[in-house]
């Protein structure tokens, strides 16, 4: 509608009020800096430290200047070059040319700007172990609205190149304990030998909205972890159950069903994702997904376990024509008010190229449909609430 020509309408005059009363309702903004999605200050470790970056002689000895700009370390914490050698092994420098190892116990923090309270973020990073043993990482946030700290397992390798890329999410606090978090990394290990210790490389943040950060060159895609129920998951709206990781893949890199974004599931049944749906008892529902190849080079077979409700199906990837995906569905009757929905593959595939790095089927567009109640006189198809849980499961894989 338009205003009365010539001047402020009454119409307009009680928008603007109502814009200033909207501004002054606003929240004030926190004075500290607000952080960005992407790398962390120094968080590729490729910042020369003010006096150079260390000497290696081979022997293990170092000369130079050993602090990590933009990181507050504890113990024995190295800068390592990408050619450097130890008892005859080259270590592995995820990027670029500089990593930090993290000896027996030792950690490396920062403090992030200031993130927004209550709002869920999740860390990128790359980690390989440097020993033929048990190494793992402890991530954690502090404050943050829900005890925030994981322990990463690095005795799987999934591919080739001797490193992997993690993703992990946190709630960052609200309230009075909103301000500045802090993040850290310590290697929880004890080890005989020092020099082992897992290395860490490339850390970046992003608030998370429908998947964690990912570098340019996420050609390995990027992880998820074991997360239980209670935490906080770096794939919203879904759980990663088992001992093993998922890996995130996106359409840039590898083959996607649907939008850009999908999820390979790893390592037979050890590799399970899941989500509870609000379903009504006794009522009829569809479980529908697309089931894919990534196009990276995958031996064939490939299968998934998929499970709805009392249900579970194994479904064969076998694709007609050209395509990479096909369409799947499993019917259910809901026998509780939440039903769970979930997913493994059903073989332990590798690439047929490197045949060490680990792969296989995509899953993508989760969508759990009601069929009974299509044709009631409600006419609401769904529940409200399985629509809201239907959202999470589309928006998120
Ligand atoms: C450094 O780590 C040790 C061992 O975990 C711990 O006792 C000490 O409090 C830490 N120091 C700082 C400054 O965090
Ligand atoms: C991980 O770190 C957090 C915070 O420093 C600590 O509370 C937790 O106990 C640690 N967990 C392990 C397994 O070391
Ligand atoms: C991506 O990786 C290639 C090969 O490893 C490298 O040459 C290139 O600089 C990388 N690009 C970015 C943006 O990291
Ligand atoms: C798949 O095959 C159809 C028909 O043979 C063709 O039109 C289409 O371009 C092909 N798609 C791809 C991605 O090769
Ligand atoms: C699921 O149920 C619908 C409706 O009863 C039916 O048309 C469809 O064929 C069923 N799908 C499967 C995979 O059994």
């Amino acid at each position: 509608m338009r205003s009365p020509p010539g001047g402020l309408g009454p119409r307009s005059v009680c928008c603007w009020i109502r814009l200033v009363l909207c501004s002054l309702l606003l929240p004030i903004p926190p004075l500290g800096l607000a952080i960005e999605d992407g790398l962390l200050n120094n968080g590729d470790f490729e910042t020369p430290p003010p006096r150079g970056f260390p000497v290696f002689n081979n022997i293990g000895g170092v000369v130079g200047d050993t602090t990590v700009p933009g990181w507050t370390t504890n113990g024995t914490v190295e800068l390592v070059e990408s050619d450097q050698k130890q008892g005859g092994m080259i270590l592995i420098v995820p990027q670029g040319a500089h990593a930090v190892r993290l000896g027996n116990d030792a950690q490396v923090q920062q403090e992030l700007g200031t993130l927004e309270g209550g709002a869920t973020y999740a860390l990128t990073f790359c980690a390989a172990r440097t020993c033929a043993m048990l190494e793992s990482l402890n991530v954690s946030a502090t404050p943050s609205a829900v005890t925030a700290a994981s322990t990463v397992d690095l005795q799987t390798v999934y591919s080739v190149e001797g490193w992997d890329a993690y993703a992990w999410a946190f709630q960052a606090a609200g309230g009075d304990d909103a301000g500045a978090t802090t993040v850290a990394f310590k290697n929880p290990g004890m080890e005989d030998d020092p020099s082992c210790g897992p290395v860490i490389d490339n850390i970046a943040i992003k608030k998370l909205f429908e998947g964690p950060w990912m570098f340019p060159n996420a050609t390995l895609g990027v992880l998820f972890p074991t997360n239980f129920a209670e935490e906080t998951s770096a794939l919203p709206g879904w759980i990663v159950e088992s001992d093993r990781a998922v890996r995130y893949i996106d359409s840039y890199h590898f083959s996607v069903p649907q939008g850009k974004r999908a999820v390979e599931l790893l390592s037979g049944k050890e590799g399970i994702i899941s989500q509870m749906v609000e379903t009504t008892p006794g009522k009829q529902y569809s479980l529908s997904f697309a089931l894919g190849s990534a196009g990276d080079s995958c031996q064939l077979p490939m299968a998934v376990m998929a499970f709805a409700g009392d249900q579970a199906q194994n479904v064969h990837y076998s694709p007609t024509g050209n395509l990479t995906y096909q369409s799947s569905s499993l019917n259910f009757t809901a026998t509780a008010e939440r039903s769970r929905v979930a997913f493994y593959s059903v073989y332990y595939n590798t690439r047929s190229d490197d045949r060490s790095s680990l792969c296989g089927p995509v899953v993508d567009d989760v969508r759990v449909l009601s069929l009974s109640g299509g044709a009631t006189s409600s006419g609401r198809p769904v529940s409200v609430q399985l629509l809201v849980a239907l959202a999470l499961l589309v928006a998120s894989i």
